[in-house]
């Protein structure tokens, strides 16, 4: 079992760089098969889900290289159009895949994609908006299959503001003859990424950090040089920490615009906040105030993937708060864990009722999912005393070197023996195609 031991109960202090976005850096990996040619993409985390998806683009006939921060994506030779099982059901990005194979090749088929068990995660908005472009799908038996020999222009509104499915849009749309418009498209920072990125390739979109993109597709297409934009969640991930434990801490390279709804609950909970576009620092002392309620939203609202996190730096606050998940059905795994280590929640359906007490104790517990396992960190780090954190797996897919960034903010912390730690080679099979 993959576990770290985590001596908690001390402030932390220190600096920290974030790192790139996970969920940046996957669809503009996908991105990279839209157009066979040469990618130079900066600041690129080194995780297991990034790793997944060079497997995925080595399986489809493409390179992929890593010189430090920085991959180095070929895709001249990709001809690949079918992605295997095992690839598809580790990860949910695996799914963007489908709207950038759409656009160069006219056809994809995969698996419905894996990734954190948050709840049934359909992809029916992907597919239906795909549909509306001209692509003749076949989901059967967990299969998708897609043929779109012509993606035509299209006026799409999504039920939702899904943000895996305004980036599969934002993909196809750069192989159809016509203009897109999508309505209702999520607003989230890492999806202007990925359209800037698209825009260095030689896209031609607008509306970018708007509920409405207007693409106009074919656009010829190019290589393109791009730096990643730091990690939102992470920086939110470490703040919430610090919260938490107290102290003081900054983080290099976090754009503060890009978190509002999480500085503005830490700052309404006590603790002092000073941030920019480059840094973002934090100071806590004394006990945490607890914010009247917390409710999850898509962008700009209170992301959903701070849930877990901020639930875990507020255990020890005063009073208590109601956390509301409205984005995915079953986002509470983190919950009994988090009682393990003395924590007073209860659960109701997508809400729960956090009151703070006035300490933590160490655990045993067992991570699920990357945010919730995040979670598991946060109050470790808060109980006096040396806690064990199972399921560590799920933290390397989307915290890059969490350890060294604990340990350089003052944590004692370590592998169990036998953990499966950052050296695992993450070399994933790959059947052909
Ligand atoms: C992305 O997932 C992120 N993942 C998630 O981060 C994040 O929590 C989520 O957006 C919301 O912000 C990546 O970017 C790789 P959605 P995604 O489509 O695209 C339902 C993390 O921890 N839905 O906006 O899957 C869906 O079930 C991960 O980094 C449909 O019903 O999110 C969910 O309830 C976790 N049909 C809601 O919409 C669809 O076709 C939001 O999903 C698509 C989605």
């Amino acid at each position: 079992m993959d576990a770290l031991i985590v001596h908690g109960g001390k402030p932390l202090s220190g600096e920290i760089t974030i790192s790139g976005a996970k969920n940046a850096v996957l669809p503009i990996l996908a991105a990279t098969m839209l157009h066979g040619d040469e990618y130079c993409l900066h600041n690129c985390p080194d995780i297991a889900d990034v790793r997944l998806a060079a497997a995925i683009i080595r399986c489809l006939g493409g390179r992929v290289t890593r010189r430090g921060n920085t991959l180095l994506v070929d895709t001249r030779l990709a001809v690949g159009t079918v992605i295997p099982a095992d690839l598809m059901g580790k990860m949910r990005a695996s799914v963007l895949f489908l709207g950038a194979l759409l656009a160069r090749f006219g056809e994809a088929s995969m698996t419905m994609p894996g990734g954190c068990p948050l709840g049934r995660r359909p992809i029916d908005l992907h597919l239906d908006a795909l549909a509306r472009m001209g692509a003749s799908v076949v989901l059967w038996e967990g299969e998708i299959c897609c043929e779109a020999p012509a993606l035509h222009g299209a006026t799409i509104e999504l039920q939702f503001p899904s943000v895996g499915a305004t980036e599969n849009v934002l993909l196809a749309s750069m192989g159809c003859k016509g203009t897109v418009v999508l309505q209702n498209a999520a607003k989230e920072p890492e999806i202007a990424d990925l359209a800037h990125f698209l825009q260095a390739m030689g896209g031609e979109i607008s509306g970018i950090g708007t509920d409405t993109l207007t693409i106009r597709g074919g656009a010829p297409l190019s290589g393109a040089t791009y730096t990643v934009m730091p990690d939102r969640i992470e920086a939110a991930t470490f703040l919430c920490a610090c919260a938490g434990c107290g102290g003081e801490i900054c983080l290099h390279g976090a754009d503060g615009r890009h978190l509002t709804p999480v500085l503005d609950v830490l700052t309404g909970a006590g603790c002092e906040l000073c941030w920019s576009r480059k840094c973002i620092t934090l100071r806590a002392q004394g006990r945490r105030k607890a914010p009247p309620a917390i409710e999850t939203a898509p962008y700009p609202g209170f992301p959903t993937d701070v849930q877990a996190p901020m639930m875990a730096a507020l255990l020890r606050m005063e009073g208590s708060c109601r956390f509301s998940e409205t984005i995915f059905e079953r986002r509470f795994a983190h919950v009994p864990q988090l009682r393990r280590f003395g924590a007073e929640i209860e659960t109701e359906g997508s809400a729960a009722l956090v009151r703070g007490v006035a300490s933590l104790r160490p655990a045993t517990v067992t991570g699920t999912d990357l945010r919730g396992a995040a979670a598991l960190v946060i109050a470790a780090l808060q109980a006096p005393g040396v806690s064990t954190i199972y399921g560590i797996k799920h933290l390397r897919r989307g915290y890059d070197n969490l350890e060294g960034k604990l340990r350089a903010l003052g944590v004692t912390l370590s592998e169990a023996d036998g953990g499966v730690g950052k050296n695992t080679t993450g070399n994933f099979p790959c059947h052909g195609v």
